[in-house]
């Protein structure tokens, strides 16, 4: 199998609807997105011209959410945008027909597309599109889309970087399932892949979008120098390296599975993107920020937290564990790793939270 075949095929968030999947355990994204809720209604009202827009395409709106998953996450920001515009459009003095409004819901070809779709909302004012492919390239029209929003999913790497999983160079991972705590060579590894991937995530964009469109995206983000250690989630790619070569030592898995295993995952300061974003040179930034995504958390992270967060991970993340490790030990995992960081919870609570989400918009010129 292809290294981009092993990405594609266990990216995707845990299907259906179960106690397990993503649809009922991705509320620690939606508090986290709905603090960008006010930001995109800002923009949206500030920087877009809706009525111009919308009169250039046949009174019609379109919106695409790249990497939504199984909902109901992406129906609350579709809905949230759909808002905006029309708040944007009533502002108007002028009065306008109210636009047909088509979103365009994108997600890699494994994701749960019948999950999505048998659960979108009865009473929504949108034609709905599926696209599967990755948003690494084109998988929208030319010059189509008047607003593309992104939120949690572009800190997902198209595939580890391949250095890392080779023995001879300086860049492999051994013991490690993360850049966190690794070789210089093998944060710069993930570095440039995130370069390469941003790169093409940008052209193609600016190829989808119209002139005076918007590209809105909250990811993982860090600020400039702070090395990952810091980072809470540190903690947790440190323990799933430790759970992983326990369970070697136990006879579970073997050395080269542990060795092997590497988490896809990058976060980006601001200024990385805005070199990327000014190489490509299609789009003006109209908003570059760093955000606390813990922001509504009214008290210090307490045990249950930690074990609802990692509830959360394990729907995130499971596919990879099951693809790599087999779907026997995925349980096993995530039982050890929860033991192991509710333990942690001080340090958890004492390390750095604060500006670890990255949000940019930009206008395309
Ligand atoms: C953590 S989920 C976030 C889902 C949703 N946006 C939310 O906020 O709840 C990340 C999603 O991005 C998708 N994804 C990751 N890489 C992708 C790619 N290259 N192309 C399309 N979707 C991708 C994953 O399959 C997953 O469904």
């Amino acid at each position: 199998m292809g290294k981009i075949e092993i990405v594609l095929n266990s990216l995707p968030m845990s299907g259906g609807d179960g106690p397990f999947s993503y649809s009922k355990n991705s509320n620690l994204q939606r508090r986290t997105a709905s603090l960008l809720k006010e930001k995109i209604d800002k923009l949206i009202i500030g920087k877009l011209d809706a009525k111009t827009l919308i009169s250039d395409s046949n009174n019609r709106f379109l919106i695409a959410d790249l990497g939504c998953a199984t909902g109901p996450n992406t129906f609350f920001l579709v809905e949230d945008v759909i808002k905006s515009v029309e708040t944007s459009l009533e502002s108007n003095s002028l009065k306008t027909t109210k636009p047909e409004f088509l979103v365009f819901f994108n997600d890699l070809p494994k994701n749960d597309f019948n999950t999505l779709f048998t659960s979108l909302p009865q009473d929504r004012s949108y034609f709905a599109v599926g696209v599967s492919g990755s948003f690494y390239g084109r998988v929208l029209p030319q010059s189509s889309v008047h607003i593309v929003v992104t939120v949690g999913a572009t800190h997902w790497l198209s595939s580890v970087p391949k250095e890392v999983l080779d023995k001879s160079s300086k860049a492999w991972n051994i013991g490690k399932v993360h850049y966190s705590n690794a070789a210089d060579e093998v944060v710069k590894a993930y570095g440039e892949q995130f370069g390469r991937d941003m790169e093409k995530f940008l052209e193609a964009r600016a190829k989808e979008l119209v002139s005076g469109g918007l590209l809105i995206v909250g990811m993982c983000g860090i600020p400039q120098g702070m090395p990952f250690s810091d980072l809470a989630d540190s903690i947790m790619y440190t323990s799933m390296a430790d759970v992983l070569m326990q369970m070697q030592s136990e006879g579970l898995i073997s050395e080269e599975q542990v060795d092997t295993f590497n988490i896809p995952i990058y976060s980006a300061s601001p200024e990385e993107v805005k070199v990327l974003v000014e190489k490509n040179g299609c789009f003006i930034v109209e908003s570059m920020e760093l955000m606390d995504p813990t922001a509504w958390l009214k008290q210090p992270m307490n045990e249950e937290d930690v074990r609802q967060w990692m509830v959360c991970i394990k729907a995130t993340m499971g596919s990879l564990f099951i693809n790599h490790f087999g779907d026997h030990l995925l349980d096993d995992i995530f039982d050890r790793l929860t033991v192991k960081l509710v333990k942690l919870t001080d340090k958890v609570e004492t390390s750095y939270r604060d500006k670890v989400m990255l949000f940019f918009a930009l206008k395309r010129k």
